[in-house]
């Protein structure tokens, strides 16, 4: 199959609905990063997302709308809380696990009673979401277990040959996925982003509960709160390790590292690279979350790209949005931390 990358235009949006309606998958730009769109109706389209991407089978699809109307289309079930949410938050970056429609594919709820639902901020995304008439099922539009796409170079690296279209909508701004919250019991966060916990808690007047699985990986045999949690995910070639601890201490151990063992990168903050003895890939501005988790995946791509085998992350601040930005790089590094 030839993949095709068009800007965003009236045409190309006309083009990508077609491909929709008539059963294919279309990559989209979202402000959070590109998504790997089938109308979340159509059992056979949901299944070539699951083909393209080689996702694992249990693993549930987010669902994506353009209006809050087409809400009730997807969700069984609209709680109070949903529609505080929703209106605090919409459109943007936030996941609302709510009861699922029956009439959706099963294969979007991979076998749940419930469905992911949001309605993304990115004008194109919504664009192509009222073209196509349906709500449309999206997970990041990546290679299973490859650093989300930030941009429509990084889906064409993963998509070639794989699916039709890519529109490209420039970089995505946000840079991590959304924020996923189940809203079953406490309301509780599954999966860090930009919209913080303390938001949450700001809307609803409720606490909010963090999912224990955020800072460790859940035990072989349990069952997790959200299936994408047990999957190595974000991971760049190189066996990434974070260092903890302040730019001296994270320099003396790579210095001493890259003496035993030459070869190790640095995963950086903006402005360190030529203070360190070994080649450095930037990821944000020190003390930026926001600017961190809109670097976080190209760098690690760009890890890639430069052949790294081995490299070690300066640690980001957890608070807001920074929460978002460690969860991610602590998957992407397999959980390992090292204090220095
Ligand atoms: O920002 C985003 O959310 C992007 C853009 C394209 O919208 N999409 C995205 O989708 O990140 P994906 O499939 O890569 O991640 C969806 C995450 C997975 O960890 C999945 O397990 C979880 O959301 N999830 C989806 N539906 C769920 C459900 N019903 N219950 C619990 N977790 C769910
Ligand atoms: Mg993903």
């Amino acid at each position: 199959m030839k993949t095709q990358v068009k800007s965003l235009s009236p045409e190309a949006v006309d083009e990508a609905a077609d491909l929709l309606r008539s059963g294919q998958v279309v990559a989209i730009p979202t402000e959070t990063v590109y998504g790997l769109a089938a109308n979340a109706f159509d059992e056979a389209a949901v299944a070539r997302i699951f083909a393209a991407k080689g996702r694992p089978q249990d693993n549930p699809l987010i669902v994506h709308i353009a209006e809050l109307d087409a809400l009730p289309q997807v969700a069984a079930d609209i709680p109070p809380a949903a529609r505080l949410l929703a209106e605090a938050f919409w459109p943007g970056p936030l996941t609302i696990v709510l009861p699922r429609q029956p009439g959706l594919a099963p294969a979007v709820s991979a076998g749940l009673a419930t469905v992911g639902v949001r309605m993304p901020a990115h004008e194109g995304a919504r664009q192509v979401i009222r073209a196509a008439g349906v709500p449309l099922a999206a997970p990041s539009a990546n290679l299973s277990g490859s650093p989300s796409p930030t941009a429509a170079d990084h889906v064409l690296a993963d998509m070639t040959g794989r699916i039709p279209l890519i529109l490209d909508g420039g970089q995505s701004p946000v840079g991590v996925e959304s924020t996923v919250l189940s809203l079953a019991g406490v309301p509780t966060v599954l999966r860090p982003g930009f919209v913080t916990p303390q938001e949450i808690e700001d809307v609803l007047g409720e606490p909010v509960r963090l999912s224990p699985a955020l800072e460790a990986p859940p035990a072989e045999d349990a069952v997790p709160e959200s299936p994408g949690m047990k999957y190595q995910h974000y991971a760049p070639r190189a066996r990434l390790t974070i260092l903890s601890g302040d730019f001296d201490a994270f320099t003396d151990y790579v210095t001493l590292e890259n003496q035993q063992r030459p070869g190790v990168f640095a995963l950086c903050f903006e402005g360190e690279e030529k203070r360190l003895p070994v080649p450095a890939v930037a990821y944000g501005r020190e003390g930026d979350a926001a600017s961190q988790a809109a670097g976080l995946f190209s760098a690690l791509r760009e890890l890639d790209a430069r052949g790294a085998a081995v490299a070690y992350a300066r640690g980001p601040a957890a608070g807001g949005i920074g929460l978002a930005v460690r969860n991610r790089l602590l998957r992407a590094a397999g959980f390992r931390e090292i204090q220095v």
